[in-house]
């Protein structure tokens, strides 16, 4: 098992990150246990954890609709009111088991509840595994907006298990790994030329990759957990793969996060080309590296101009600049102001 510091908690990996829960419980005697799950995390996931954590089988369980599209305050009503109902007090645990939407929202409602009780994660997907389940970042959905309310509150604890993803379909494998593939091209070349080499869904999911993709992630959250300078270099792809992922969820089309990011990676590192960040070299490896993975996304004239408009309302944006997390050669990045719309739209007829 690997143990890796976070700024007041520890993140677990491996098989034995099961032992560290059970020592977590034990320590920390809550009043109440919750675990929030949905519908596919109560049917994989939650009988592997009571199996494992036997103090757990007096949990709460509070099933959630799985999708975005529930990532709402409609659903924290619901949670708020099951804890109310049932007697949660300030001494009381949650337990996110899930993917980005249940942490997302699992530690919204915790970090509010009573001003505030103790969560912790155990990341069910790969995307929530290396970005989503780490950082402190919470929130829902508003107005059609991503995570437009929402705290910055670490969590108590994540425990990472890779084998939840064994029931997950190559598809969510990649979504994930789109993220892994964004934090090599910001902040390690060594890391970006191991993932080159992988070829397979197995391969990108790999403890090792996985604990590494953390580490690389926790160390930034650990300078600048409130994304005032060095955090917004998570944001590489962001910019234009949040757009084009709001833009297509608008018109019902079938996009997950990590397939529309693959696409931003793309645009963007053609704007750093642009821009003289990257050579055409480098822009060729990441081009034909994202592609060798990602299906291409058709966007019509309609989805560019409802992405030029979210990203005109980004909130990654400062007043009027347009400011992009660029990779500055590989594996390290530079945060520039003033990217013109021009060029996003070049970047985007190039795509
Ligand atoms: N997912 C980006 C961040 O945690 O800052």
């Amino acid at each position: 098992m690997s143990i890796i510091k976070a700024n007041s908690y520890n993140i677990y990996i491996g098989e034995k990150s099961f032992d560290a829960l059970n020592t977590f419980l034990n320590k920390n005697k809550y009043s109440h246990y919750y675990i929030l799950c949905d519908e596919h995390t109560f049917e994989f996931c939650l009988p592997t954890l009571l199996f494992h954590a036997p103090l757990l089988n007096e949990a709460e369980i509070i099933e959630l609709e799985s999708g975005e599209d529930k990532k709402t305050l409609e659903t924290c009503l619901q949670v708020w009111g099951a804890l109310t109902d049932t007697g949660a007090d300030k001494k009381s645990l949650i337990i996110n088991l899930g993917g980005g939407v249940i942490s997302d929202l699992g530690g919204f409602v915790a970090s509010t509840f009573k001003r505030g009780i103790d969560c912790i994660n155990i990341p069910t997907t790969l995307l929530s595994m290396v970005d989503a389940s780490v950082g402190g970042k919470t929130g829902v959905d508003f107005e059609g907006i991503k995570n437009h309310i929402g705290t910055t509150a670490e969590p108590k604890g994540i425990f990472v298990n890779p084998t939840f993803l064994e029931t997950l379909s190559e598809r969510q494998i990649k979504n994930g790994f789109a993220e892994i593939i964004k934090i090599a091209l910001i902040a390690d070349d060594v890391f970006w030329k191991t993932i080159m080499k992988l070829k397979t869904t197995k391969e990108f999911s790999s403890e090792k990759i996985i604990t590494k993709a953390i580490e690389l992630k926790n160390s930034i959250v650990k300078k600048d957990l409130h994304e005032n300078n060095l955090r917004k270099s998570l944001n590489f792809g962001h910019n234009i793969g949040h757009a084009l992922e709001s833009a297509l969820i608008k018109q019902n089309k079938d996009v997950l996060h990590g397939e529309a990011i693959a696409a931003g990676m793309i645009m963007e590192s053609e704007i750093a080309q642009s821009l003289k960040r990257i050579s055409k070299k480098e822009q060729k490896e990441i081009t034909d590296y994202i592609r060798s993975i990602y299906k291409n996304i058709k966007i019509t004239k309609d989805t560019e101009s409802q992405l030029l408009k979210y990203i005109l309302h980004d909130k990654k944006n400062e007043g009027d600049d347009l400011c992009f997390a660029l990779p500055k050669g590989i594996g390290a990045y530079e945060l520039y102001c003033g990217v013109s719309i021009d060029l996003i739209k070049k970047a985007i007829s190039n795509y």
